[in-house]
């Protein structure tokens, strides 16, 4: 099975569990895990931070980050399909009292000035807008990048309207390596940044969470209250510093496997296009075929692809395990299992 349903389903390579296996650790509640306290220093100046605090999920980092920045009642503004409001169960409400207010965007980005309509003016009767969200690459339009001009208008933004400003980069390595700018350079212009260690870079768990000192030694105190607080973490933080040694570069040729990919579906006639590829994902549209009914047609050719939030579009992602191979079968196995529905 050539398994193309996200980067997280990645195995430890060989490599990895090696140091995994040799990995020191000690408890990371008390601070004394060496191999998570390299990590968070590690990744600190990779995001352009002060501190960093290692966390289980990328989730609980971004509901951390809320908790940091906002009060009940304040208000979330993002784009409307990002990961924290789709797929994050409500968990500004649940965990910080904080309403959301979606943008619509166009390849997951919105502009200066709809910020600048959806702020509320502090007002006795209003919800506070408080804090504004970036997601980098943007999951749901597949992977999109955001130009750092872009974000540097929004910085200057909510430093005018005195907002927070919180990049979730899951996939920022991505971001970083597909535009040619350093993550450090990206991750610096915002207040917090997210990464997660178990997509792209292909660890079993983890994700960091960096911002300046005060902040994070506050996020330690929630990330125990939402019962992320570890012991000997440093066996899996070990994979991260792996990680961060051995898996950035590579993710060039995620990249470049999923543009041969759209390209190929493209010339086999496939309703792909290349030209929204910037990162490792493929969005492939397999109307007028139901998600499930056309899941379960690939399946039977050996490959797997994933539903995304769009009616009749497919999602194909390639990662650490996916080979040059694995895209030459699924160029030829994806039109086979779909041609003859879609063209009936
Ligand atoms: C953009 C984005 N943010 C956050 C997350 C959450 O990551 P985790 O599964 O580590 O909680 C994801 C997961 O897909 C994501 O795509």
């Amino acid at each position: 099975m050539i398994d193309l349903r996200s980067d997280t389903v990645t195995q430890p390579t060989e490599g990895m569990r090696a140091a995994i296996a040799a990995a020191v650790v000690g408890d990371e509640q008390k601070r004394e895990d060496p191999t998570v306290n390299a990590l968070e220093e590690r990744g600190a100046v990779l995001l352009g931070q002060e501190a960093a605090v290692y966390l289980p999920t990328a989730t609980m980092a971004n509901q951390i980050a809320l908790r940091l920045h906002c009060e009940p009642g304040d208000e979330l503004l993002g784009e409307e399909n990002c990961h924290v409001f789709i797929s994050e169960l409500g968990g500004p409400a649940v965990h910080s009292g904080v309403v959301t207010r979606g943008l619509p965007g166009v390849a997951g980005r919105f502009t200066p000035e709809q910020v600048r309509a959806a702020y509320r003016v502090p007002a006795v009767h209003s919800p506070r807008t408080r804090i504004l969200w970036v997601e980098n690459t943007h999951n749901a339009s597949g992977g999109r990048v955001w130009p750092p001009e872009e974000i540097d208008e929004l910085r200057a933004l909510c430093d005018e309207l005195d907002l927070r400003f919180h990049l979730d980069g899951a996939r920022l390595l991505n971001a970083a390596v597909a535009s040619g700018v350093d993550a450090a350079a990206i991750g610096r212009r915002f207040d917090t940044v997210t990464l997660c260690l178990s997509k792209g870079l292909g660890c079993p768990l983890g994700a960091l969470l960096a911002g300046p000192a005060e902040a994070m030694a506050r996020a330690r105190r929630f990330k125990h209250l939402f019962g992320g607080a570890m012991r000997q973490a440093g066996i899996v933080a070990a994979a991260g510093v792996y990680a961060l040694d051995h898996h950035v570069e590579r993710l060039a040729d995620d990249h470049a496997r999923a543009k041969r990919l759209a390209r190929g579906l493209t010339e086999a006639g496939l309703a792909v296009d290349p030209d929204r590829v910037e990162t490792n994902f493929v969005q492939v549209d397999v109307a007028p075929l139901s998600h499930a009914e056309a899941i379960a047609l690939l399946l039977e050719q050996g490959v797997a692809l994933s539903p995304t939030i769009h009616p009749g579009i497919l999602r194909a992602v390639t990662h650490l395990d996916v080979t040059d191979d694995d895209v030459d079968a699924a160029i030829e196995a994806i039109p086979r299992a779909l041609r003859a529905r879609v063209e009936a």
